[in-house]
């Protein structure tokens, strides 16, 4: 009888632990994409006035201005920042919003050249970053998943 209490006990333990861990999966997750966000903002010279005071730790990332999550995993879908003043560059940061589709910055001051991270963001599927001051190539990797 021990024994089977004893299994039992194990099993129920076993059970809330893996309840525990599971969402401290889906939070280390949104810290990636919070600090990719700040180091996003961090490069930036100039925030576009008071465009970006939203991005701060007080609200959660995806209340942030210009920030989009889909609805049911609080995910980072989309970045709209478009004819927003910003200049600086284009942090690498950004390569870590592995579930990003659209990323419209066009009509900013961005300069410097467009990082080779964001070839890593697989679900890409729209992007605009003309009238900036960008210089180089396209990372060849964006293609490949664009259409
Ligand atoms: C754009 O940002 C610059 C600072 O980089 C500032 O001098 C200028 O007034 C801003 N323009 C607008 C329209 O907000
Ligand atoms: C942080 O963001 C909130 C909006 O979510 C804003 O009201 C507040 O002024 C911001 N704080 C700073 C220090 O910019
Ligand atoms: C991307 O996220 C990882 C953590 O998963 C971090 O170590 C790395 O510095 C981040 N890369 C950039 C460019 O922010
Ligand atoms: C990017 O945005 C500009 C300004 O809105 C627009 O003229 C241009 O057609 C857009 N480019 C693409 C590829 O959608």
């Amino acid at each position: 009888m021990h024994l089977f209490m004893a299994r039992t006990l194990t099993f129920i333990l076993l059970l809330l632990s893996s309840l525990l861990l599971s969402p401290a999966t889906g939070d280390e997750a949104a810290a990636i994409e919070e600090l990719a966000l700040l180091s996003f903002k961090s490069s930036l010279l100039s925030h576009g006035g008071s465009l970006l005071t939203s991005w701060n730790k007080s609200s959660h990332h995806c209340t942030w201005q210009g920030v989009v999550c889909s609805h049911h995993q609080d995910k980072v879908v989309k970045l709209l920042l478009l004819s927003s003043n910003l200049s600086g560059i284009i942090s690498p940061s950004l390569g870590n919003l592995s579930f990003l589709k659209i990323l419209d910055l066009n009509g900013n001051h961005l300069s410097g050249e467009i990082p080779p991270e964001l070839g890593r963001l697989s679900r890409l599927r729209w992007m605009n970053l003309s009238s900036n001051f960008l210089q180089g190539k396209i990372p060849v990797a964006i293609g490949a998943y664009m259409y």
